[in-house]
């Protein structure tokens, strides 16, 4: 058989990865029709808004490229049967989270979403459909995927129907929110793993449009599928190595930064990566190690299940840790205390909250009778509510703990408009996402409206420090504790 040309890509999901990849792919190769599909109807609307502001995510440069395509050879619909008919490559791009009960509950990936687009395209495409493997998967999904469409194939067959005939391939995503664009732009690699050549060259063949040939890493099925659970595991381990450092360095006068450059700087370790912090959020890593955990349990190599799972407790006991010793600089209570939260979303540079540590540290925080005031630039207010399990409180009820009985112990929040509004009556700013913004805050100002001692918590090493410090506001920063 030669290798299938593509003029028509259908993508099921239209999430962080399938919108943002899709939208690149349709710019790149204008001469290929992309229909992205979702069954949420409120996503896709979204997508097709006329308002750019309103896209369903945040990316700096999606906009732009939105704007190019859409409309021209990129369409946003909930038409998934049609779609899948339509096209000579399906991307399955849909969510794949850790399971919350059943067999392997609180490791394993739950691939329901995957399974239902391997029934739908098993179902509703014709002729030759290749289908790739966008979604991040457990090693050997594309066992199962392949076993639902060979089992249409062959019921077609006997019906005497039209043939369908599929091959599956791998090709993991490796985009950071924030930098999406860039990263699909530029990316570091290409990598398709598969065991039909003509299916892994007809994907190589889009990606060659604009990604340099050398590149395109080809790889086997397993290989490919595995290979993308790894990169999250080494990228994860290696924040996670950096903040088990920083508290040894709390402890005994070394700097985090410092370290971080001196060994950063050897060209074996490399100076990625290194950025201390509250932990790692993110929808990936910690779902993809838990996997990888569950893979090596399942595998019986309980060793290496807990050399990983190591990373996500590091990660867990960093969020528990910030919080705690919040309350303790705070003279052991933050309690009707009003403090500061800046930065909620689990990076700079996206409205994505899921996992972020701003949540773990929050809702500790409130546990403790705290009265945080959130500003983050870009995520909206009822995300926050949904993410702290907790509809927001009313300022009105800002008061100084002993002039406000009814509150006192109470944990409540509101959202706030500017740094400014969060800051002002607060005995602490507790700066959890490293946004643009926080770093030329003018804290001689800010200090005037914040009630005294009065602290700043430094998670992401941004503030300047002198400028804190002539402030007369006490400071905390990773990875060399209080000035
Ligand atoms: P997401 O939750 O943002 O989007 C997934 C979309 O799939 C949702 O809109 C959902 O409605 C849709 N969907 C689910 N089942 C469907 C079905 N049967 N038919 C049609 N639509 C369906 O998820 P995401 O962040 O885009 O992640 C998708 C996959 O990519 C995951 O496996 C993730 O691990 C991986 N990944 C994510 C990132 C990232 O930065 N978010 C990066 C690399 C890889
Ligand atoms: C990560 C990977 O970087 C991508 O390659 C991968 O495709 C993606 O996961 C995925 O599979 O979902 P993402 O989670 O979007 O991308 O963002 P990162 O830049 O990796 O940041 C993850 C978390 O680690 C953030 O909370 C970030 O603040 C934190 N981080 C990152 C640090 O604390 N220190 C660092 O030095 C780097």
């Amino acid at each position: 058989m030669p290798i299938p040309r593509i003029r028509t890509i259908c993508c099921i999901g239209a999430g962080y990865v399938g919108g943002p990849t899709m939208a690149v792919i349709a710019d790149k190769c204008p001469q290929i029709q992309v229909n992205v599909v979702d069954l949420n109807q409120s996503r896709i609307d979204a997508w097709n808004s006329k308002d750019l502001t309103q896209l369903p995510i945040y990316e700096p440069g999606l906009d732009e490229v939105i704007k190019r395509t859409r409309g021209r050879n990129l369409n946003f619909s909930v038409d998934i049967n049609e779609a899948i008919a339509n096209a000579d490559i399906v991307f399955i791009s849909v969510n794949t989270p850790t399971k919350n009960k059943g067999l392997g509950a609180g490791q394993a990936s739950d691939l329901r979403w995957v399974e239902a687009c391997a029934r739908q395209v098993a179902q509703y495409s014709q002729g030759h459909t290749i289908v790739v493997e966008k979604s991040t998967l457990p090693v050997r999904t594309a066992a199962t995927i392949k076993a639902i469409l060979e089992a249409a194939q062959e019921a077609k067959e006997t019906t005497k129907n039209i043939s369908r005939t599929f091959s599956v391939v791998s090709n993991p995503e490796f985009l950071a929110e924030g930098s999406a664009i860039k990263d699909l732009e530029i990316p570091d690699r290409v990598l398709i793993g598969g065991s039909d050549p003509n299916a892994i060259e007809a994907l190589a063949s889009i990606y060659s449009h604009w990604v340099p040939t050398k590149k395109i890493l080809r790889t086997n099925l397993w290989s490919s599928e595995l290979s993308k659970l790894t990169a999250n595991a080494f990228l994860a381990q290696r924040i996670s190595s950096i903040n088990s450092v920083a508290a040894i360095c709390e402890v005994t006068g070394a700097d985090v930064r410092e370290v971080a450059i001196a060994i950063g700087t050897d060209s074996r370790i490399g100076n990625q990566f290194l950025n201390s912090g509250p932990g790692f959020g993110g929808s990936c890593f910690q779902k993809d190690i838990l996997n990888l955990v569950y893979l090596c349990h399942h595998f019986g190599l309980p060793e290496v299940a807990s050399y990983w799972e190591g990373v996500v407790l590091i990660n867990s006991w960093q969020k528990k840790r910030i919080a705690k010793l919040v309350v303790h600089k705070l003279f052991g209570t933050v309690s009707g205390k009003r403090l500061a939260i800046l930065g909620f979303a689990f990076k700079a540079n996206t409205n994505d909250t899921r996992e972020a540590a701003s949540i773990q540290i929050s809702k500790d925080l409130l546990e403790e009778g705290a009265h945080l005031a959130i500003y983050d630039p870009q995520v909206k207010e009822d995300r926050i509510a949904s993410d702290l399990q907790q509809q927001p409180g009313f300022p009105s009820t800002w008061e100084a703990p002993e002039k406000n009985t009814q509150f006192y112990s109470e944990g409540i929040w509101v959202s706030c408009n500017s740094v400014a509004e969060a800051v002002e009556g607060s005995d602490a700013v507790i700066i959890l996402t490293e946004w643009e913004e926080f770093r030329s805050v003018d804290w001689n100002n800010l200090a005037t409206f914040m009630r005294k001692p009065a602290w700043v918590f430094d998670t992401r090493s941004i503030i300047n420090v002198d400028s804190v410090i002539t402030s007369g506001l006490r400071l905390w920063r990773i990875g060399d504790g209080e000035s």
